[in-house]
């Protein structure tokens, strides 16, 4: 059967993505058509040209790189009058309604080993709170402290946003306003065989995947999430991951850094625990800005220290950033020098054979393509990398066991809200690194940082006996 995109297709060498059409019922057809019809085969031949060519393989640009500035902590010998000015800046921006929330929720959380979409993943220690609803929690307890509802804005997949919007549905948005909860699905590519040829999961499917979190800029601009939230006098994002549910959804500290720096992009950076630790490093590079995944570090890098002092490529990028509106969609539009490249990942793709039959490879056969949103960093003006203690900002969700898994996340929000208490006064008894003997939790709607659970804490009369399963709420 000849049609236009077909012609297309095979125009552009892409031929066996219609292998199996004229075999297809009507409705496998339409979807076909409709599937190729979303790739660009201009970005798709370029893609190939450019990752796949062999020499291409050779890796990352390292000319010229430098570690990063950071701002330090006060506790780490910062400025603890900038951070101050910086912390009321912030709130200024909240009680303003400046402020939206935005989480990156559309990755396939294969490590993990979980079916369903991440954020439904249970997490805390005592009332097994998911993902979604701690943040919830959060964002809402924000919108209460500074006295402005805070929007939220949620990616996800194809593949996981009906179950991410039903999920939502059936806990009543944990008490936020709907009308104030955004879902939009990010953008798809295509896998592609080592030589560049489209890939198709079924004979009337393409292999398509996620674009990366990179995605979510573009992705925010199609679905009308920057127009609305220029309607809604809102110009700054603050950007987190799903998997790690001790974020600072809103910090003010943070936010405060960005306006009071005219930053476009400001991000968090910890110090690396470890030489090894698989975390991007931010590096500045030409008078720019960059983030280098641990991957494209040469380890020798990775672990060279100042004279026999600490890392010198010392600064991780636990991916939590703040954002101006204009400057996402700036970097949404692409065009001259500001767009994000790709990068390939090598994996296994399940596809079909010669005669259609299904395959599920046992070794990577094929190259996916991925966006990264700290890419952007090289093109923001005026960019700021504040440092946070790990212990109240990071401690994801990825692996089923060991480092970043469920167990570890677990003990850190206990050690977290065991550092409230104690704070204040509780006499708690913990072992040496701070993790509780018993179990307990707060719910952000009762603290989610310091200082919220301080004043709340404060008002609470008689104070609450410290038993296991002691619920703050
Ligand atoms: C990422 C960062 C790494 C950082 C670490 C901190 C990359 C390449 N690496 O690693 O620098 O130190 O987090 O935890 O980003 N997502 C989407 N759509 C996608 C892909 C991912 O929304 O297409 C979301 C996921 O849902 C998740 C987040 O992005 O919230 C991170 O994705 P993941 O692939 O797990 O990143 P890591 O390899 O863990």
């Amino acid at each position: 059967m000849s049609h236009p995109l077909i012609e297309k297709f095979r125009h552009a060498g892409q031929a066996q993505v219609f292998a199996f059409f004229d075999r297809l019922a009507p409705a496998g057809q339409r979807q076909l058509l409709a599937e190729a019809a979303e790739i660009d085969l201009a970005e798709i031949d370029r893609l190939t040209r450019t990752l796949l060519a062999r020499d291409a393989v050779a890796g990352v640009d390292l000319g010229g790189l430098a570690p990063a500035p950071y701002e330090r902590r006060p506790e780490h010998g910062g400025d603890a009058v900038a951070w101050g000015h910086a912390k009321a800046a912030g709130e200024a921006a909240l009680r303003a309604g400046r402020v939206a929330a935005f989480t990156v929720a559309g990755g396939q959380g294969t490590r993990l080993g979980y079916d369903g979409p991440k954020g439904t993943f249970r997490v805390t220690p005592v009332k097994q709170k998911s993902l979604f609803q701690v943040f919830a929690e959060k964002i809402h307890a924000a919108g209460v402290r500074y006295g402005r509802p805070v929007h939220w804005f949620i990616m996800t997949s194809h593949a996981n946003h009906a179950a991410t919007e039903a999920f939502f549905a059936e806990h009543q948005c944990f008490g936020l306003d709907r009308a104030r909860v955004h879902f939009f699905r990010q953008g798809r590519m295509p896998a592609v065989s080592f030589d560049g040829k489209i890939l198709l999961e079924t004979t009337s499917s393409l292999a398509l995947a996620p674009d990366g979190h990179g995605g979510s800029l573009r992705a925010l601009e199609r679905s009308g999430a920057l127009d609305l939230m220029k309607s809604e006098g809102v110009d700054t994002l603050s950007y987190f991951q799903v998997d790690n549910p001790l974020v600072r959804s809103i910090d003010p500290a943070f936010i405060g850094w960005h306006v009071r720096r005219g930053s476009e992009m400001t991000s968090k950076m910890v110090p690396k625990a470890y030489a090894e630790e698989k975390v991007g490093h931010f590096c500045t590079q030409r008078g720019r800005t960059v983030v280098v995944e641990y991957s494209d570090l040469p380890m020798a890098m990775q672990r060279e220290t100042d004279a026999g002092g600490p890392l010198r490529y010392l600064a991780g990028s636990i991916a939590i950033h703040v954002l101006d509106r204009e400057f996402v969609r700036r970097v949404a539009a692409g065009g001259e020098g500001v767009s994000l490249p790709f990068h390939r990942a090598d994996k296994k793709i399940p596809t079909v054979d010669a005669a259609g039959n299904d395959v599920k490879p046992a070794a990577a056969n094929g190259v996916k393509f991925e966006l990264f949103v700290f890419d952007a960093l090289p093109f923001a003006k005026n960019p700021v990398i504040i440092e946070t203690l790990r212990a109240d900002d990071f401690s994801p969700v990825k692996n089923a066991r060991g480092v970043d898994s469920p167990q570890t996340c677990r003990d850190d929000q206990l050690r977290q809200f065991g550092r409230w208490l104690k704070a204040n006064g509780a006499s708690l008894p913990t072992d040496a690194t701070g993790l509780p003997r018993l179990a307990l939790e707060v719910s952000p709607r009762f603290g989610y940082d310091e200082d919220s659970f301080a004043e709340a804490w404060k008002k609470l009369s008689p104070k609450p006996g410290l038993t296991d399963g002691l619920y703050l709420a």
